[in-house]
């Protein structure tokens, strides 16, 4: 009992919570470092910088584990993940050396035509093919897998024979890859669609996650034209809800987690942010302390 409770200790002791790196987001955390454990940065935007910029990010990683986020690959098309773009994450990743890198499961162009977002993909075998493909292409351009991510979205994907939890599966299933779970996103999404949130966290690959990203968005009526839903525009708080989401993924996922607090706009003083680390911290204690009266049935 003591070695399994030991065991529970110590995969709590590796979970890791931290913060996007955002330029906006520079100054204050210099000061915060002490309460951050990663930092993950948008692989993309990095892709051009100059030599002495990748020394500084490197210098970061030197600090803290550094984690590369990609935006921009659209892996999840019948389309081939363009050689360059691949070859960009490569060069940033032999450059930085970070704990991973990730990219959406979703796509981003149609041929020529730039989409702007991160659309989530029709769910049927055919997308799931490609989005094997792609992961196979970059697998072997960047020399190693990204975790994978979940992606919100506002309309039921057309031409759609899965649903999101089951074309997820078989993706993780079938292309041997990590995940990236972000728990707003499917937060959002259960909402939109009318699921039971922890119901569709029980449905995803749990034994597949390495990262977490918790962020938060609003509720939106007119511009959908009726019925409300709920936006993932990582310009507000985590909602109380993704905080019980990640409390029931540490309880059922007994890997160390990366946990990252994503924001892209309305930034909050740094104590805000470092409240709601603190929140995801308690969060996770309580969903690994669950775990313990099963380890103790087990042994
Ligand atoms: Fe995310």
């Amino acid at each position: 009992v003591a070695a399994a409770e030991d065991a529970v200790a110590a995969a709590a002791e590796r979970d890791r919570i931290g913060l996007a790196w955002r330029p906006e987001l520079a100054a204050g955390l210099h000061e915060a470092m002490a309460f951050v454990d990663a930092l993950e940065v948008i692989a993309d935007n990095w892709f051009h910088a100059s030599s002495r910029e990748l020394s500084a990010l490197a210098a970061l990683g030197a600090e803290r584990p550094l984690l590369l986020h990609g935006v921009g690959m659209g892996l999840a098309s019948a389309f081939p993940v363009a050689r360059g773009r691949a070859e960009a994450m490569a060069r940033l990743v032999e450059r930085v050396r970070p704990a991973a890198w990730s990219e959406h499961l979703a796509f981003v162009r149609a041929g020529d035509l730039e989409i702007g977002h991160l659309a989530a993909p029709p769910r049927s075998a055919e997308t799931i093919e490609g989005t094997l493909e792609n992961l196979e292409r970059v697998r072997r351009v960047v020399g190693s897998p990204p975790w994978l991510e979940n992606v919100a979205t506002l309309v039921d994907p057309p031409f759609s024979s899965l649903t999101e939890t089951a074309w997820t599966a078989r993706v993780f299933r079938d292309g041997d890859a990590d995940m990236l779970l972000d728990l707003h996103n499917l937060y959002a999404n259960a909402l939109n669609f009318r699921t039971d949130p922890f119901a569709m966290l029980r449905e995803m690959p749990l034994e597949r996650v390495r990262g977490v990203h918790l962020s938060g968005g609003r509720w939106t009526d007119h511009e959908s034209g009726g019925r409300p839903r709920l936006l993932d525009d990582h310009l507000h708080d985590p909602p109380d809800a993704v905080y019980d989401l990640l409390t029931a993924l540490a309880r059922d996922a007994p890997q160390p987690l990366f946990v990252i607090i994503e924001r892209d706009g309305c930034y909050p003083a740094m104590d805000s942010l470092l409240l709601q680390i603190g929140r995801a911290r308690a969060a996770l204690a309580t969903g690994r302390a669950a775990r313990q009266p099963d380890v103790r049935q087990a042994a």
